[in-house]
């Protein structure tokens, strides 16, 4: 198969041969996880998918996707079988980046469309069986926010400037930012202001772009606005938000330098200039890189005042989710105790490398520290800040996927990167707990890797001076129909970003109904997935597979025990005798489950 002849349309899995030779498959003594149970609230067990609404659909022409796009193709998402999703920010924003610089947090940006829009949108929704996540983002607005333009009119040491984080300069004329904190996007995270006279005075603290400043959290008057915004989204019906850098508000005090820059991935740079290899030494416990603006005890106050609020809501929960890049694992799980969020991004997840024992280790250790405060683990491999699963898995094992791909770097194998996504969301969406799915990985879209740099939006890409591509490529509109202009995308041909020719091949319509599909493939997972009560069933792992198998038993009670084995090594593995094949990622063989595929077994 060459690169571009993706083949979405591989067989059926048939039936496996009964296959002698593994009678020392066997269940561990130990069970890993016990299970939530058949009764256990919607959001331990939940699939959301993410919309990013810039690229789902465009329903007026502009080549940028809105709101009423959304809602007129939802019935996408129920015939997928998710149970939830979130919408990525369509609030009044100048779209420094890409929403995620709220100018207005109880509106909607005329590009996406307007307040009865997003009602619009919740009803539907409701009427599809759909619950909707809303993003929060907490950490900083857009410099065009009411409330920081009037910071910026008033003076120094004003109750205005308190609700930013201002300082004065260090140098003897200021001259210099108050401290050596790096954006996140590069450069330096404090900008000077220039008041009115045209004199440089303080400086503001930006974690982000300078057009994010960031909030003071210490003040009151800034929790209180955003118990306000929960209320505000939460009186529009819906059910929950994402947070967005969580990890973020609360500031070390005294504002300490710190000792390096994190990047997208929650990576630092000392982490990048070890260079392409991957050793995984960052998932383990232990690892803490103390950074003064992430992370700080102060935060977990901030979201039990949240949880109140949400719990005067009554049933069904209203939901809060961690965006949380926390190391280790036990420090991200105190964003999920019991009085605070629901649910955390599990990045770790995301980050292991395809190899069986690292997934094996991450399961297990992600497992036991959701339990270890009686929060359910989530899991995702894709959304709007990474490089897709399927573009990812096309490189060698332990090759770091830097922060984009562009047409210079080395292209991935897209065929091996499919089958191996196909198999990783298959492993996926058999653990217990919630997952999330980012538009179009349903579709086995790869990135764009091939985007003219003029054309790239993510502010990280002339803030590093083209040093890191950044994240536009897996945000690329989305194909609905093979041929037709722009793919489907909206009434006219045009699109933010350029699709690539491949993905007419990759439209929704080429994948509807046709048997192997990544589409049909996720339609089965996911049916499959809640027939068996996988979302809250025990896992046990297995033994006697060689170390390339990652292999469990998932048991919910009065269901069918299911085998999960995932073979990532040269050779194809069978089934225990007497298995009986539910689902499979690819093809299989006689002999069994070919290299990088999951298959899902009855096991008696
Ligand atoms: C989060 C978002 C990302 C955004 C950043 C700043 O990480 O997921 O897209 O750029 O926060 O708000
Ligand atoms: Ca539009």
């Amino acid at each position: 198969m060459t690169q571009s002849a993706v083949d979405l349309t591989a067989p059926c899995p048939a039936p496996l041969p009964e296959l002698a030779g593994n009678a020392t498959v066997r269940e561990s003594a130990v069970v890993t996880h016990h299970g939530a149970g058949p009764d256990a609230a919607w959001w331990r067990q939940a699939v959301i998918y993410q919309i990013y609404p810039r690229s789902w659909a465009d329903s007026n022409g502009d080549g940028i996707g809105d709101l009423p796009g959304i809602t007129a193709r939802l019935d996408h998402l129920s015939r997928l079988g998710v149970d939830a999703i979130w919408l990525s920010p369509f609030y009044t924003s100048p779209q420094a980046d890409a929403g995620y610089d709220v100018a207005d947090y109880r509106d909607v940006d005329p590009l996406f469309g307007t307040l009865p829009d997003a009602d619009a949108l919740i009803e539907r929704a409701r009427e599809l069986g759909l619950r909707v996540i809303v993003d929060l983002v907490p950490n900083h607005s857009s410099d065009e926010h009411a409330w920081f333009q009037a910071a910026l009119g008033a003076a120094p040491g004003s109750p205005e400037r308190d609700l930013y984080m201002f300082r004065d300069g260090a140098g003897k004329h200021g001259e210099l930012p108050p401290n050596n904190w790096q954006s996140v996007f590069g450069g330096p995270a404090w900008t000077r202001v220039i008041g009115p006279d045209g004199r440089p005075e303080q400086w503001y603290l930006h974690l982000f772009d300078p057009k994010q400043p960031d909030f003071n959290w210490e003040h009151p008057a800034v929790r209180a606005e955003f118990e306000s915004v929960l209320r505000f989204w939460l009186d529009r019906g819906v059910d929950g938000f994402r947070v967005d850098v969580a990890h973020g508000l609360i500031k070390a005090e005294g504002l300490p330098d710190a000792q390096e820059r994190t990047t997208m991935l929650g990576d630092t740079v000392s982490d990048h200039e070890r260079g392409d290899i991957d050793d995984t030494d960052d998932s383990g416990d232990g690892y803490r890189v103390d950074t003064p603006y992430w992370d700080q005890d102060g935060v977990h106050e901030v979201y039990r005042a949240w949880r109140q609020v949400l719990e005067r809501y009554g049933a069904p929960d209203r939901i809060l989710c961690a965006e949380a890049w926390v190391e280790p694992q036990s420090r991200a799980v105190l964003y999920t105790r019991p009085d605070e969020m629901h649910q955390a991004f599990n990045f770790d997840f995301l980050q292991t490398p395809w190899r069986a024992t690292d997934l094996t280790a991450v399961i297990e250790s992600s497992l036991r520290a959701a339990d270890s405060v009686g929060a359910p683990s989530t899991w995702v491999l894709s959304n709007h800040d990474v490089v897709r699963h399927a573009t990812r898995l096309g490189y060698t094992p332990g090759h770091r996927v830097p922060n984009g791909i562009s047409a210079g770097d080395p292209q991935p194998d897209r065929a091996l990167g499919l089958h191996r996504a196909r198999a990783a969301t298959a492993l996926m969406l058999a653990l217990p707990g919630g997952a999330y799915l980012y538009q179009g990985e349903e579709l086995g879209l790869p990135d764009s890797t091939d985007l003219p740099h003029r054309l790239r939006q993510d502010p990280t890409f002339a803030r590093t001076d083209g040093a890191e591509i950044g994240r536009d490529g897996c945000r690329v509109p989305l194909p609905w129909v093979s041929g037709a202009p722009g793919l489907g995308f909206g009434p006219s041909a045009a699109t933010w970003l350029p699709q690539p020719a491949s993905y007419d091949g990759y439209a929704v319509d080429r994948q509807d109904g046709v048997a192997g599909s990544t589409l049909e493939l996720y339609r089965s997972l996911l049916a499959a997935r809640r027939d068996l009560s996988l979302g809250t069933a025990s896992l046990t792992f297995v033994e006697g597979y060689s170390g390339d198998v990652v292999a469990f038993v998932s048991d919910a009670e009065a269901r069918d025990r299911v085998l999960v084995v995932t073979n990532l090594g040269a050779v194809p593995v069978a089934l225990p005798p007497g298995s009986e094949v539910i689902v499979a990622s690819g093809p299989l063989v006689d002999a069994g489950v070919p290299t990088d595929t999951t298959v899902w077994a009855r096991w008696a």
